[in-house]
């Protein structure tokens, strides 16, 4: 297929394009160390009092991201899965902005939350890919990832795209909220997000997620672990996992390990230690409780990061600004499912059961 280019799968294609498209989400919208969305102008959000995100799947992981940036910023703010919106929503009126993340715009699950929250007077802001969706058309206004056609069924360039959206949206609509504080170092933020690009590029130039997903790929489960922004990045880890290896691979916030799941740790289940620079040293406690009961600790953390040394294995990523350090776990996670469902020979681009866009409830 001519699309793919020189690679063997979309997928691949796309983690490889991930410099490429994050450019584009970029372009523009940081001037002289400020943020500039035409389509927000300052002010816009001057009379919103809370924010909810709606999303499905993978883009409820890039929710998550924004709801945490809220949070940060002092917004009073909650991320639903779209699917239980209806229950989950709350009280919401004419201040409540409703951000309703979805790549393709069409998933049925999100539209639906869209139209509840339309019906009940909030505000509504489409974060999508696609220009003219559904989901651009039914809400007040669309914030584009423009992360170009994403073809892989797993999503990949659009999540690392929504989470850059959303991290700027969101110091928007900080900026523009009377009590609302943006992120303390708003400007080191915004300053390595130019190098972002490069960064991904690195990651995926260097990486070393092909040895490992062969190393580990006779294991029982494949666990996620992370704290704050990086527990958004466990969840997508394990989701994307799950996805096309049809291995068992779960995502849980680090803390939580032990209440539960630790049962599940054996030398045949690999932890993959997410570190972002945020809540670390907890992080380290979590993964050496799951290393003290035999499992194989893989550390996704800077090279001179202190945890590594004491890993199993490590995944590198370059040294950022806690926000984006994520996302660069991410792309080095997204490269170990991809070799890791490559070599079970899975049809990584068309993942049996699932499909691109869901539009039915
Ligand atoms: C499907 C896809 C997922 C995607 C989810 C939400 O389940 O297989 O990859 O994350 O829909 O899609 P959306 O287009 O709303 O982001």
């Amino acid at each position: 297929d001519a699309g793919k280019g020189e690679y063997d799968h979309y997928m691949r294609k796309e983690i490889h394009s991930q410099p490429t498209s994050l450019a584009n989400t970029i372009e523009g919208r940081v001037t002289d160390g400020e943020i500039e969305l035409a389509e927000f102008p300052a002010g816009t959000f001057a009379d919103v009092d809370d924010v909810q995100f709606v999303a499905c799947g993978t883009s409820y992981h890039a929710a998550m991201y924004g709801e945490w940036l809220l949070r940060e910023a002092d917004v009073r703010t909650a991320v639903h899965r779209a699917s239980e919106y209806e229950s989950s929503a709350g009280p919401i009126d004419e201040r409540t902005l409703v951000v309703a993340v979805t790549q393709s715009g069409e998933t049925a699950d999100t539209l639906a939350a869209v139209r509840s929250a339309n019906a009940r007077g909030a505000r509504t802001v489409a974060v999508t890919n696609v220009v003219g969706s559904t989901a651009a058309r039914e809400t007040d206004d669309a914030l584009y990832i423009r992360a170009g056609p994403e073809i892989g069924v797993a999503a990949t360039k659009t999540f690392s795209s929504q989470s850059v959206t959303l991290a700027l949206l969101t110091q928007r609509i900080a900026a523009d909220i009377p009590d609302a504080q943006p992120i303390d170092d708003l400007d080191a933020m915004l300053e390595t997000l130019s190098d972002l690009p490069e960064q991904v590029e690195t990651v995926v130039e260097t990486s070393r997620a092909a040895d490992l997903a062969e190393r580990y790929l006779e294991s029982r489960a494949f666990f996620f672990i992370g704290r704050g922004l990086g527990h958004a990045v466990a969840l997508e880890g394990a989701l994307k996992f799950k996805e096309i290896t049809y291995e068992h691979a779960e995502g849980f916030t680090a803390g939580e390990l032990k209440h539960g799941p630790l049962a599940l740790v054996t030398e045949a289940t690999p932890v993959f230690s997410v570190f972002t620079g945020g809540g670390d040293e907890a992080v380290q406690t979590n993964a050496t409780e799951a290393q003290s009961r035999g499992a194989p600790i893989v550390t996704v953390a800077p090279e001179d990061h202190p945890a590594v040394e004491s890993g199993d294995a490590h995944l590198s990523i370059p040294d950022t600004h806690p926000v984006w350090a994520g996302l660069l776990a991410n792309v080095q996670l997204q490269l170990l499912s991809y070799h890791a469902a490559n070599e079970l020979g899975r049809p990584i681009d068309k993942p049996r059961n699932l499909a691109k866009s869901v539009t039915v409830e």
